[in-house]
């Protein structure tokens, strides 16, 4: 599809399975979450899914077909790799957080755990609010790079330290429609930062 990628890292099979699983183990523990609290999964308004803008997008959008739950969304938005960027310039809010998390259980989702930035600003923000559980979910884990001391709850695959594209993540806005975890050539990274 793109000339300029050159290697693939994880492919569209291994994502769907993948996400499936994800999706299971997520609403086992939902489940045992809302039963403990004495409600059950139809109850209204007490699961919420917070997808970290922009590179959550299609990840989550899979994960929530295969969560068979009453759930709403909440996106937020993040900034820490602003235009050519392939390291983190500083995690900071670039939206509203999601109001009224007060008692729900609380999934944030995002494409890639990195330096932790990130995760560490929105769980912090989150809990804030008192939610009744906050767990996270991230597809990609780079944990060599990481800087914060923050771990997924759910992990979709351990990556090497490469900066990666496709399903949802971007090199200055663009790869995000690429189906597939890829590496890009070093021509096409000539205006990295
Ligand atoms: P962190 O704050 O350093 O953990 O970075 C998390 C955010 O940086 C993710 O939400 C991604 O948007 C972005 N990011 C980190 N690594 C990569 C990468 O390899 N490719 C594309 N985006 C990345
Ligand atoms: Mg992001």
């Amino acid at each position: 599809m793109f000339p300029e990628i050159a290697q693939t890292l994880v492919s569209k099979d291994q994502i769907a399975k993948r996400v499936d699983e994800l999706a299971a183990e997520i609403v086992a523990d939902l489940e045992r979450d809302l039963d403990k609290d004495g409600h059950t999964p139809l109850d209204e308004g007490r699961v919420t899914l917070i997808p970290i803008m922009t590179g959550a997008m299609i990840f989550c959008a899979d994960l929530i077909r295969s969560m068979p739950v009453k759930l709403s969304l909440g996106l937020t938005s993040v900034k820490s790799y602003p235009g050519a960027s392939v390291t983190s310039k500083g995690a900071h809010l670039a939206s509203e957080m999601p109001k009224n998390l007060k008692g729900k259980h609380v999934l944030v989702i995002d494409d890639i755990l990195d330096s932790g930035q990130t995760m560490a600003l929105v769980k912090e923000l989150i809990n804030e609010q008192s939610p009744a559980s906050l767990r996270t979910a991230v597809l990609l884990d780079k944990k060599a790079r990481r800087e914060v001391d923050i771990n997924a709850d759910y992990v979709g695959f351990e990556i090497p330290d490469e900066f990666v594209v496709g399903y949802g993540l971007d090199y200055d806005g663009y790869y995000r429609n690429h189906p597939e975890i890829a590496v890009l050539n070093a021509d096409a990274l000539t205006n990295a930062k």
